[in-house]
């Protein structure tokens, strides 16, 4: 079955062909980054508009790159939710509008089922069961997945996600939108020990997150150690310490967590998704602790740690492979988003 992904969430139009039998045969992908990094975050109407311009092209392109003719494509996935309404609502009309007209089935994926399974992608593909840590953008959570769809939530964040902490922090430290990789680029020269930073939330039980008082943590560091007479490096290098010190303490704290989860499930194999996945500092920690305390830890490329159209392509072919659910028929079709979506609500 090939599948055709489409991924609009947010600030990434992604698409991507996806094969049962011979794999991902294609994808691509446009970032809006420089659309949005004026604003020093995502303007969600621009977000929108951008989708529409971009969408259609790229199916071009990927179809012209891959060789493969759209009459070709077997069923249409794209982003039901959750995410921005506008940007889903373009990927959902598309989706529904390329499904109608070839007569295909269409299903909509959550984008951080997307995200859980994109480690699968990868060659040797971690096997189910394992525990999830998803860390991206809008969402910070530890899902227990026993097989496709049955996924148990065991701890969430209360407050930011990680990466929006990271986001915000980069923010007040004055570095570029998007601020997680800048953040991450600064901290490599900065020493993480000139300050103390919290764990949040490690010292008692359970394993949800809080990362909202990192964020004000780090902003009262930056401004009662910056001062008028500090030149261009020193402040430069204060900018590297915090930044490492932060980056440093979400890293422990997410990490503290996982190990947790593995001690509370019993599972042996541990995947780590979404954005802040692609963060080096956390990937070599959690590998050092994962073969420390005898757990496997798996991540996905770079590329599909962050939004793609590969990991909505995958997670419709194996949807529509493998579970009960049914493809949205032609005559039941309707254009549809889900904004909020909490991922528990999903069936086998
Ligand atoms: O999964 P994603 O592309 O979009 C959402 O679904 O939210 O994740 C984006 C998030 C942003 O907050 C971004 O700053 C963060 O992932 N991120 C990083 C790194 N690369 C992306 N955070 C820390 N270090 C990185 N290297
Ligand atoms: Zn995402």
């Amino acid at each position: 079955m090939l599948v055709l992904g489409i991924e609009t969430s947010c600030d990434e139009t992604g698409l991507a062909l996806y094969d049962s039998e011979q794999g991902l045969l294609g994808e691509a992908l446009y970032s809006q980054i420089e659309l949005h990094a004026e604003y020093g975050g995502v303007v969600p109407e621009l977000a929108s508009r951008d989708h529409v311009r971009k969408l259609l092209p790229l199916l071009q392109q990927l179809l012209t790159d891959s060789k493969v003719k759209l009459s070709a494509v077997d069923a249409i996935a794209y982003t039901r939710g959750p995410g921005l309404v506008g940007a889903l609502l373009v990927g959902s009309a598309t989706a529904q509008a390329l499904a109608l007209a070839l007569q295909r089935p269409s299903i909509g994926i959550h984008h951080m089922e997307g995200h859980l399974l994109a480690p699968l992608l990868e060659d040797p593909a971690p096997q189910m069961p394992f525990v999830a840590l998803l860390v991206s953008g809008g969402h910070t959570m530890l899902v227990q997945v026993q097989g496709l769809g049955h996924y148990q939530l065991l701890g969430e964040t209360q407050d930011d996600a990680a990466g929006e902490a990271f986001d915000k922090t980069a923010k007040l430290l004055g570095l570029n939108y998007p601020g997680g990789p800048e953040l991450a680029r600064l901290a490599s020269s900065g020493v993480a020990g000139r300050f103390s930073f919290p764990r949040p939330m490690t010292n008692r039980p359970g394993l949800d997150f809080s990362f909202s008082g990192l964020k004000t943590h780090t902003r009262l560091l930056w401004q009662r150690h910056q001062d008028a007479t500090m030149d261009a490096a020193a402040k430069l290098q204060l900018q590297a310490d915090i930044a490492a010190g932060f980056q440093l303490a979400v890293v422990d704290t997410l990490t503290i967590k996982c190990r947790r989860a593995m001690q509370q499930t019993q599972l042996q194999q541990l995947v780590v998704s979404g954005g802040v996945a692609a963060n080096q500092a956390l990937r070599s920690k959690l590998q050092q602790v994962g073969s420390k305390h005898g757990f496997k830890v798996s991540f996905p490329r770079l590329a599909y740690c962050t939004d793609n159209g590969a990991m909505i392509a995958y997670a419709g072919c194996l949807r529509l492979t493998q579970s009960h659910l049914q493809a949205a028929a032609p005559a039941m079709r309707t254009i549809d988003a889900r904004p909020r979506w909490p991922l528990q609500e999903l069936e086998p």
